[in-house]
């Protein structure tokens, strides 16, 4: 039976066994199957053979990369020309930026971006991982262009390899070993080596099975000294002519990949369908260098199909023997992502579905909001630029009582109508989540009436804000510790997170007794604690799994960190959350704050560019469609 007649109800027990029960989810997963099907049909015809866990885990893999290079190039109206390649890179970059945005907010529309999410979240796949695969796809994009062979295979070393020892690894768990790729590498004298050589051999075969296809893009994908050593002209492959030489060419590399198949036996710690997967992942390879062997006039004008004749006596055979394998060993994936593994701390921490509630819901408050004294009203800020969480240090309450003559706590109280205030602002401007720093861990070095008096204040300014929160459709959350901390400042603290747990606006946190070192040292213990007592896999511990033992686990990642008082530093604020906050510091104190420097401030952040590490791709600035804002 052809893979296209396979009926569709099919599938339905593939995601049920892999334990994709979503049926968005399931959609994309189906969108990786078919293109994977229709791109890969080495790639397709072997992840049939897998347990269906790491089939849905191929599939979004290879399949989501091959969905998004072909939305590059076929999207748009360029055909071809430096066009068509601007157009491809900027449409490639978007996707790339908006995966990045998706699985840092762990959600998304985008089926197979979801798909993709899922596995990572599933197998525990670091983002650098996603970013290899997304460089190869702009390479590309680019065409490469080697002119050694030694040039080729540090290429592949640098970007091929280190994918083959990530899979290889996925494919290790199948047989419960957790292995990092470098530990596998590691481990067996010579494997890297022998990793190496059988991606080699991989990217050899590909670069000719893909010929045509590259030299339609302009592209010669072999090494220069390949062309040399053949006596092949570069001009001659790009004109298409099959010269003698040329033939010559394509029969000895492929001899030189096959040599560098048969050097590379599977190795033998495997899942026994994984085991049969790989075997017949190389003996396919094998016949497509055979096949292109044949022919390689052909190989100039398109992609080489394997044989019926040769793919049936395979495959069929295999895949009874993997049936077989997975009926005697079955296999259950242990879920990496936060949701499966890591149960919620306990405390106060509320339910997970804070990030899946309705925008709408979240965006209505009940009653509006009080407007400024001055009648300012917010600037108009384009959604895709706004942040979405905002963190404030709000610092210089002492300073701006000292300058006046009042005692630092007159200061405090002041700080606290800046504070409801900068609220207001939020709710006006539409912001999701505000943060703010009221009292740190360090702060117990103070003097005595200081402390006194802030645990005076603090439970005052819970308690106004509680009662403006409500009708405002705010909810509060606690970040920080109990230990110290009055009763009453507790009993505030979680009052206020109870009486406005069905809020569905504004998200306020109020960081009281926090340190972001002691936040993720008790996240640390409490993980340690779990995988001690055998409720969490030590290999299952992702950022994302790690991430649910923090003091407000669905709080996301800050964007714009703020801070008054005109210290440049953030004081143990937030570090997990803010890795790559933007950072703002001004020179106002606390108290002289209202919410117009909280808009002045977000506009200034959707004039920045945000990089996450990569480096700038486009002509474009992300937020350059900021039409009316004007520059800070
Ligand atoms: C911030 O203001 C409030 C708290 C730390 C509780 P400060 O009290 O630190 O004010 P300065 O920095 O001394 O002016
Ligand atoms: C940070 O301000 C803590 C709060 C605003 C609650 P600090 O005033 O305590 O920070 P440092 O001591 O200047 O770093
Ligand atoms: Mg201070």
């Amino acid at each position: 039976m052809s893979p296209s007649a396979v009926p569709r109800a099919r599938w339905g027990s593939v995601y049920r066994r892999g334990g994709v029960h979503d049926p968005a989810l399931r959609h994309g997963y189906d969108m990786c199957r078919r293109a994977t099907r229709s791109t890969g049909e080495i790639e397709y015809a072997v992840s049939l053979l897998l347990p269906p866990p790491l089939r849905l885990a191929v599939w979004a893999l290879y399949g989501a990369v091959r969905a998004v290079d072909d939305l590059a190039d076929t999207v748009g109206t360029e055909t071809h020309g430096a066009a068509a390649g601007a157009g491809r890179v900027e449409r490639l970059e978007a996707w790339i930026a908006a995966f990045d945005a998706d699985l840092r907010e762990g959600a998304g529309t985008d089926p197979v971006r979801l798909a993709l999410i899922d596995t990572m979240l599933t197998w525990n796949l670091p983002p650098e991982f996603l970013h290899t695969l997304f460089e190869e796809l702009r390479q590309d994009v680019h065409g490469r262009h080697f002119a050694t062979w030694g040039e080729w295979r540090r290429y592949n070393g640098l970007v091929n390899t280190p994918l083959a020892l990530r899979t290889g690894s996925l494919l290790l768990r199948a047989a419960g070993l957790p292995a990092e790729p470098e530990a596998l590498a590691a481990a067996v004298p010579g494997t890297a080596a022998a990793w190496q050589t059988a991606v080699d051999a991989v990217y050899l075969t590909d670069a000719l099975v893909d010929l045509a296809d590259d030299l339609d893009r302009g592209h010669v994908p072999l090494p220069q000294e390949a062309l040399d050593e053949a006596g092949v002209r570069r001009a001659d492959l790009l004109e298409r002519r099959g010269t003698p030489a040329y033939e010559r060419m394509v029969r000895d590399l492929a001899d030189r990949a096959r040599n560098w198949f048969d050097r590379t036996p599977v190795p033998p710690v495997l899942h026994p369908a994984v085991g049969l997967a790989l075997g017949a992942y190389s003996d396919l390879y094998r016949l497509r260098l055979a096949t292109l062997a044949r022919d390689p006039v052909a190989l100039l004008h398109r992609r080489p199909a394997l044989p019926r004749l040769a793919r049936l006596r395979l495959l069929p055979p295999a895949r009874a023997r993997a049936a077989l394998a997975c009926g005697l060993y079955p296999f259950t994936v242990v879920r990496g992502s936060a949701t499966a593994s890591a149960p919620l701390p306990p405390g106060p921490a509320l339910g997970p579905a804070e990030g899946s509630r309705p925008t709408a819901a979240r965006r209505q408050p009940v009653t509006a909001p009080a407007p400024h004294p001055s009648g300012a009203r917010p600037p108009e800020v384009p959604t895709r630029a706004m942040p979405r969480h905002v963190a404030i240090v709000m610092d210089g309450n002492g300073r701006w009582a000292t300058a006046r003559g009042l005692p630092r706590t007159d200061g405090h109280r002041a700080g606290a109508d800046a504070l409801i205030d900068v609220v207001h602002g939020a709710l006006e401007i539409g912001l999701d989540y505000l943060s703010v720093y009221m009292f740190s861990t360090e702060n117990w070095k103070r003097p005595a009436d200081e402390l006194h008096s802030l645990m005076y204040e603090i439970p005052q300014l819970l308690r106004r804000l509680l009662d403006d929160c409500r009708p405002l459709n705010v909810r509060l959350r606690w970040a920080g510790q109990r230990s110290r901390l009055p009763a009453d400042v507790v009993d505030t603290l979680v009052e206020a997170e109870q009486t406005t747990r069905d809020c569905g606006g504004l998200t306020v946190t109020a960081c009281v007794n926090y340190g972001g070192r002691a936040e993720i040292t008790a996240a640390a213990a409490q993980l340690a604690h779990d995988a001690a007592a055998g409720r969490i896999d030590p290999a299952a511990v992702s950022e994302h799994a790690f991430a649910r033992y923090l003091h407000v686990p669905e709080l996301p990642d800050v964007d714009l960190l703020l801070r008054s008082g005109g210290e440049r530093r953030t004081s143990n604020f937030l570090p997990w959350q803010a890795t790559y906050a933007e950072l703002l510091f001004l020179d106002t104190c606390w108290p002289d704050m209202d919410r117009r420097d909280l808009w002045r401030a977000i506009e200034q952040y959707a004039h920045r560019t945000r990089r996450y590490g990569t480096v700038p791709r486009t002509r474009t600035r992300p937020h350059d469609d900021l039409a009316g804002v004007p520059a800070p």
